[in-house]
């Protein structure tokens, strides 16, 4: 049964997303190199429980099977991460070609069952090699990460069009660099928005050796964690304002130089307020940044509500949490599906023309198997049906939303969280590596083998 009037339109991507340290496992295999990741994970006390992607849920080694569970699933479209780290063991040079015939095998597995894939370049796991030299603090990674770009499009680009760059600079500035909550486990204001800056460039460095290839088929973008604003008081003028500056901090920040508006003159000046001059911008550097976008990647997760209560942090405002009432994951994120379709309304007013991706959605659930052996995580599946909803309304009101892909296939490593979080269509017990579509997972299928959401 479906739900008259959620018809999506023909040829929409019904998708799941997943990346590389996150699921791969096999940190030594074919000749891979140090990841900033296998390092963070050695620090005492960073990640939850100890864990660490050295095993992870091992799709390294399960390529073929986990295929299939997504031929299994008839979902027709995948995101996934190249490992750097896999490509260029030192991160520049040497290229192994172990790791490229892994993405290779895999492509090609996922042509075949008609699943489309989307490759981004990179979600995190810089080689520890060019760490060692300054990481993203240091402008050369964006040149380094640009050579990286044009092996992968001379590997694969005769069968990937659609290529995310860069995922989350926001997060990788302040939860890697700023807060040191993820490796590299940096804390320091003036590196995290020097990175941001370096990884935006290095996204406008990659799309001119995409467009030097030729190819007319291929599209790049940045997948952004966007997050909707509100005012904690919308009635209250300062908490307005606050809003709209964290807004500046957390999307337009990188939506606008992205799309040829430069950075945001009100976020400018507060970063210059809390860092000194953005010396690290240098002349022509925006307008490599804003060399193209083919699409907006839209991480969707949740919203942020703003007060302008000052907070301890160096912003005049403050993220006001655990007020609402709203429903919330086992996580704790607030469940808020129409701010998806404000989201991707917003985005079409703001970058008018330029096609949108959901490129990540999900939530944690805990659901575990029941003596049936199945998973009845009813509240995913409400959740998913909510959002795809909100992408339908969406679509309906103008927004040139082409899919949905969502996070994640299965269950896997949360970074800094470990394993705990469960986001998966897919069940993953880590001691035997076995897989169980959850009955959200068989949802989804329905949905995308029809085209519709099922009742
Ligand atoms: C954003 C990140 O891209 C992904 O790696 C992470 O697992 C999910 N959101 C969930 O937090």
């Amino acid at each position: 049964m479906t739900t008259p009037g959620l018809h999506f339109p023909a040829g929409f991507r019904w998708g799941t997303s997943t990346s590389s340290y996150q699921v791969e496992g096999a940190v030594d295999a074919d000749g891979r190199g140090e990841s900033i990741w296998d390092r963070f994970c050695r620090v005492p006390g960073a990640i939850d429980g100890g864990d660490t992607g050295e095993i992870s849920v091992d799709q390294y080694r399960r390529r073929a099977a986990d295929v299939a569970l997504m031929a299994e699933l008839g979902t027709n479209a995948h995101r996934f991460s190249l490992a750097w780290p896999r490509i260029m063991p030192e991160g520049t040079g040497r290229v192994e070609q172990r790791g490229l015939d892994h993405y290779d095998r895999f492509i090609d597995g996922l042509l075949e069952h008609g699943i489309e894939p989307l490759v981004t370049l990179y979600h995190w796991d810089l080689p520890q090699a060019l760490q060692e030299r300054g990481g993203w603090r240091n402008r050369e990674t964006a040149e380094r990460f640009a050579d990286y770009a044009a092996i992968c499009f001379d590997a694969f680009g005769d069968r990937v069009h659609d290529w995310v760059t860069i995922n989350e600079p926001w997060i990788v500035g302040l939860l890697g660099h700023q807060l040191g909550l993820h490796a590299p486990g940096e804390k320091d204001l003036k590196a995290s928005v020097t990175v941001m800056h370096h990884l935006l460039l290095a996204h406008g460095l990659a799309v001119r050796e995409l467009r030097a290839t030729g190819r007319e088929d291929a599209r790049a973008g940045i997948a952004y964690s966007l997050f909707p604003h509100a005012p904690d008081d919308p009635a209250n003028a300062a908490d307005r304002v606050a809003s709209e500056g964290s807004d500046g901090y957390v999307n337009r920040w990188f939506l606008d130089p992205v799309h040829g508006r430069g950075y945001p003159a009100d976020m400018r000046a507060h970063w210059e307020r809390v860092v000194g001059e953005l010396d690290f911008i240098r002349a022509g550097d925006l307008d490599t940044i804003a060399a193209g976008s083919d699409f907006i990647g839209v991480n969707y997760y949740t919203r942020r509500i703003v007060s302008a209560r000052p907070g301890d942090g160096p912003w005049p405002w403050t993220v006001e949490e655990g007020r609402s009432d709203v429903e919330r994951t086992d996580l704790g994120w607030e469940v808020v599906p129409d701010d998806l379709e404000s989201l991707l309304l917003r985005l079409h007013r703001d970058y008018p023309g330029v096609p949108l991706l959901v490129t990540e959605n999900g939530a944690v659930y805990g659901d575990e198997p029941g003596d049936d052996g199945r998973v009845h995580d009813t509240r995913r599946t409400a959740f998913l049906r909510a959002h795809l909803a909100a992408v339908h309304r969406a679509i309906g009101a103008g927004a040139p939303v082409e899919g949905y892909y969502h996070w994640s296939l299965l269950d896997n490593f949360e970074w800094a969280m470990g394993y705990w979080p469960r986001f998966g269509l897919v069940h993953v017990d880590r001691e035997t590596q076995r897989r169980t579509i959850k009955d959200s997972g068989r949802w989804y299928a329905e949905a995308a083998r029809s085209g519709a959401l099922p009742a």
